[in-house]
């Protein structure tokens, strides 16, 4: 078995995540004289048939546009139709679309059933997969519908991370840089060290970093599951790259993110929270991993979208501001300030 961390609350297990892969850790974790059914996109069943081909599955398309109430309807029906019941488990095999879907329908059909993931993707590995976190977007607002339930296990695909292609790896080292710069500066510096090839071609080692980053997501959510205090610093660069997905198809989710980590920590700078040249690190280490950090839409746009973020609650608006590498905190702010001051940092 790869490494394991568990994800416990008040000492009860909730969650396993593994580094490791599926030949060898995939069939002890499903449980025993259970139907399984697996629900998982269309390329990642093109490309891994042995695996999708020895379980009963369902392939839905790929894409943000399929993260939707109509393909989670479209799942349930499958399932009635096929004769699933509350005995049946879904395993969701890939990205963070796939496992944000399957644990949604996981934990909607028939009240609940049990559910578990392979995470396929960087982004979904040191991110989506983990933290319980499951739903779908509601007229291009991202994630708006949804709950929180966490998965039995996350089997986190170290090999597989071989055939995703170099823009989706990237967009899932933002991730991994994030998480590092809001509670590990150690990660954030490995990063930094390394070039782009070198973690491209290096499991072993893409598996060390994985682990910091989930043992930070995993620590954090333990501490506070459903986002009321410390889970917020998980959304550092997140709001802006929300407004950022919604006024433009251009970006993936972690190039956003990565755009949205670099204004907050300029932001941050100009407040005086953090030195000019702490700044100026972190925008250097997104810029060498090859990250375009030029916002894609008018700043106009972007704030209105912001506007209708869901943290926003009325005139103020919830942000994450790193205050060193490694370090960040979270602080509610008035809107009308916040506008402002972004006029002053976006580029
Ligand atoms: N639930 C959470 O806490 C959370 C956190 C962060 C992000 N998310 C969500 O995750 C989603 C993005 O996830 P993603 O970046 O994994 O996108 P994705 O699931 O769309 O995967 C990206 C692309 O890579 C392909 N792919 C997946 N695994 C592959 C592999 N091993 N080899 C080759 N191709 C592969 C997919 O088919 C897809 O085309 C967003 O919807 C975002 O909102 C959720
Ligand atoms: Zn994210």
């Amino acid at each position: 078995m790869g490494r394991i961390l568990e994800l416990s609350r008040d000492g009860q297990l909730m969650s396993r995540i593994i580094i490791g892969g599926w030949e060898h850790d995939l069939h002890p974790l499903l449980p025993w004289g259970h139907r399984v059914i697996v629900i998982t996109d269309s390329s990642i069943a093109r490309r891994y048939r042995r695996l999708i081909n020895q379980y009963e599955h369902i392939i839905i398309g790929k894409g943000e546009k399929i993260k939707t109430l109509a393909t989670v309807e479209q799942l349930h029906r499958e399932l009635i139709e096929r004769g699933a019941n509350r005995q049946t488990f879904l395993l969701g095999i890939g990205g963070g679309i796939v496992t944000d879907i399957t644990g949604f329908v996981a934990s909607t059909f028939m009240r609940g059933v049990r559910f578990g993931f392979v995470s396929t993707t960087l982004l979904g590995q040191v991110d989506a997969s983990v933290g319980g976190k499951n739903g779908v977007n509601l007229d291009g607002y991202k994630n708006m519908i949804g709950c929180f339930n966490q998965p039995e296990f996350v089997l986190c695909d170290v090999g597989m991370l071989r055939t995703l292609s170099d823009r989706q790896f990237r967009a899932g080292l933002a991730e991994l840089i994030k998480t590092g710069l809001l509670g590990n500066r150690v990660l954030f510096e490995m990063v930094e060290a390394l070039p782009f090839e070198e973690l491209r071609r290096d499991p072993l080692l893409m598996a060390d970093l994985i682990l910091m980053a989930v043992k930070i997501k995993a620590g954090i959510v333990e501490r506070d599951e459903r986002e009321s205090g410390e889970r917020r610093k998980l959304n550092l660069g997140h709001t802006l790259a929300h407004a950022i997905e919604k006024c433009s198809r251009k970006m993936l989710h972690g190039e956003a993110v990565a755009v949205g980590c670099v204004v907050m920590a300029r932001l941050s700078a100009g407040m005086g929270l953090m030195p000019e040249r702490e700044a100026a690190r972190i925008e250097a280490a997104f810029a060498r991993m090859g990250f375009d950090l030029k916002a894609p839409a008018p700043i106009d746009k972007m704030v209105a979208a912001l506007r209708k973020d869901k943290k926003s609650a009325g005139d103020q608006i919830h942000i994450v501001l790193p205050t060193a590498i490694g370090r960040c905190e979270v602080r509610s702010v008035m809107f009308d300030w916040l506008d402002e001051r972004l006029r002053e940092v976006v580029k």
